[in-house]
């Protein structure tokens, strides 16, 4: 794997159009106790430090973002129900500064329990929503919108009319009640609409939030330290409002936009002490699978994927992250000076032309070239260095044994493919609450599916319900072998995933169990625009 150097300067040519400015999300406990929209220029144990050199602009011009999601909050000792009003409406948001920018978003009002579960994260991403391990949660969703929509908890092991599946979407102005109880491993997780047809523009305009459970875990930074970045891209427009014109390229390639967007605003700067933190990476994106890198060309400690901690942390050089998945990484800014600034740099991992192309232009088949460009920036406080030891056991487990499956000798397939300008699962697309016999699985059971991919892009494929295990990967077609290898370091799969890539020409082994609930389950590539296309099937636990 390339390394690259820290000099910050050798990516502004990358950045393009890209306007750096300043901007602090406070994240001391102060702000953690100060949620009032607005109060970003006090309060926060780590101050501001000095620009140096950067274009500054004044505090009250900058998009306001009190604190980034992710942040847990002194939550009740006593684990009590919670019981929230969900509501998507329109509303508007400061996501580059100085302009106001027409969203969607999500408010959620704490009806009955621990006030603290719910946290404003000041930009248009919906509050963050902390649950607890064996909490049972109750939640009123208003839909707002003037389309139909319903709120899927994506990586959350619940009941099917709890899941927020398409099939459970409500038109305008109607609600719809869930009332589950949280089974879920303490970690990282997300919330998100989920209406056929429409969830990559909902997402898009702003409808998306972390949902973190809360419960017992290792010793792992926590408090201020525990912060939690939120990954996106917009194309906003000169009048400020995000454009979202479907082209006939984004449909088949997916929408990318023009501007890296973290926590809800363009150029995120986040004071960090020095100390170890923990760093939830969420990849909410409608379609850019990211290539992560840290600017000062460390290596990227890994504690937990999807939810999950993983059996033991793994540092890799850089990191990828599809849409929907999520890494926590372990990050120690005990031995950089004060006023030091890391960008966390991300990259568009995006392939086209493999395996023949499919008359999208770009380049050679099979090219992949990583553009990356600033994220996010860590400026290191002016704090005592009080470094901590990296963690190295974590106590997760791969969570389901391909050993145990019932069909080790005839694997479950489900091919990729890409024709008529559409992508599909077995030759087949969306068709609602249904099920084939090929998509019906046993409860109880545990079993290998292949997902094989023929198509000229790579998709990131989710599957509801339950957790799985990546068990192996093997090419059906190497021709995109090389452009898997620019990647291949940067994938962590020693522990559970709920979203796997499946690359150009490979077949993607996988260990999945449906022991937790019986029903009609939706599986689907989680490029929003793929997805919304009818890439997006049930499968059916009998
Ligand atoms: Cu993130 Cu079917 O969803
Ligand atoms: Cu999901
Ligand atoms: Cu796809």
């Amino acid at each position: 794997m390339q390394r690259r150097p820290s000099d910050g300067s050798v990516w502004s040519a990358a950045e393009g159009g890209i306007d750096r400015r300043s901007l602090f999300a406070l994240v001391g406990g102060g702000a953690l106790a100060g949620l009032i929209v607005g109060c970003a220029s006090e309060g926060g144990a780590t101050s501001a430090p000095d620009q140096g050199g950067g274009s500054t602009a004044p505090v009250s011009s900058l998009p306001t973002v009190t604190l980034p999601p992710g942040s847990a909050p002194p939550l009740e000792p006593v684990v009590r129900d919670l019981q929230l009003r969900i509501t998507a409406a329109p509303g508007t948001a400061e996501i580059v500064a100085g302009s106001t920018t027409d969203v969607l978003r999500f408010s959620v009002e704490v009806v009955d329990g621990d006030p603290a579960s719910v946290v404003p994260t000041g930009s248009y991403l919906g509050p963050t929503l902390h649950l607890r391990q064996g909490q049972r949660v109750r939640v009123s969703f208003d839909n707002g919108l003037d389309q139909d929509s319903i709120v899927h908890w994506h990586g959350l092991v619940v009941p099917e009319d709890q899941d927020g599946q398409p099939t459970a979407a409500v038109p305008p102005g109607a609600t719809y009640e869930y009332d589950f109880v949280v089974t879920n491993r303490p970690g990282t997780y997300w919330y998100h609409p989920h209406p056929h047809h429409q969830t990559g523009e909902q997402v898009y305009r702003g409808l998306a939030g972390l949902l973190i459970v809360h419960g017992d875990e290792p010793d792992l930074p926590s408090g201020p330290d525990d912060l939690a970045l939120v990954l996106q891209d917009r194309t906003i427009g000169s009048d400020g409002q995000l454009s979202y014109s479907i082209t006939r390229h984004d449909q088949m390639a997916g929408f990318v936009g023009a501007s890296l967007v973290t926590n809800g605003v363009v150029d995120l700067e986040l004071s960090v002490a020095r100390r170890p933190h923990r760093i939830r990476l969420l990849n909410a994106a409608n379609a850019r699978t990211q290539h992560l890198q840290l600017s000062t060309g460390q290596d990227l400690l890994v504690i937990a994927t999807d939810g999950h901690l993983l059996p033991e942390a793994v540092s890799v050089p850089a990191l990828v992250l599809t849409p929907a998945q999520r890494s926590d990484l372990w990050i120690d800014f005990s031995s950089f000076a004060v006023g030091d600034r890391i960008d966390l740099l991300a990259a568009d991992a995006f392939i086209e032309g493999a395996m023949g192309g499919m008359g999208m232009g770009g380049g050679a088949a099979g090219d992949l070239v990583l553009d990356h460009r600033v994220a996010a920036t860590f400026v290191v406080a002016d704090t005592p260095a009080e470094p901590g030891p990296a963690p190295v056991s974590l106590g997760g487990a791969p969570e389901v044994d391909p050993a145990v499956a019932v069909n080790t000798d005839s694997p479950r397939q489900f091919v990729l493919s890409t024709r008529q300008a559409s992508h599909w699962i077995n030759g087949t697309q969306w068709e609602g609450r249904v099920a084939s016999e090929e998509e019906t699985v046993e409860f109880g059971t545990t079993e290998l599916w292949d997902i094989v991919n023929t198509s000229p892009m790579a998709h990131p494929m989710h599957v509801h319900g339950e957790p799985f295990t990546v068990v192996e990967r093997a090419w059906e077609n190497d021709a995109a072998a090389g452009s898997w290898e620019t990647v291949a370091a940067g994938i962590v799969e020693t522990g559970p995933r709920d979203t796997v890539l499946v690359w150009p020409g490979q077949r993607v082994r996988i260990a999945i169990r449906f022991t937790a609930n019986r029903g009609y389950f939706t599986y689907h590539c989680h490029i929003l625009e793929h997805e919304d296309a009818g890439m997006m099937r049930n499968f059916l636990v009998s």
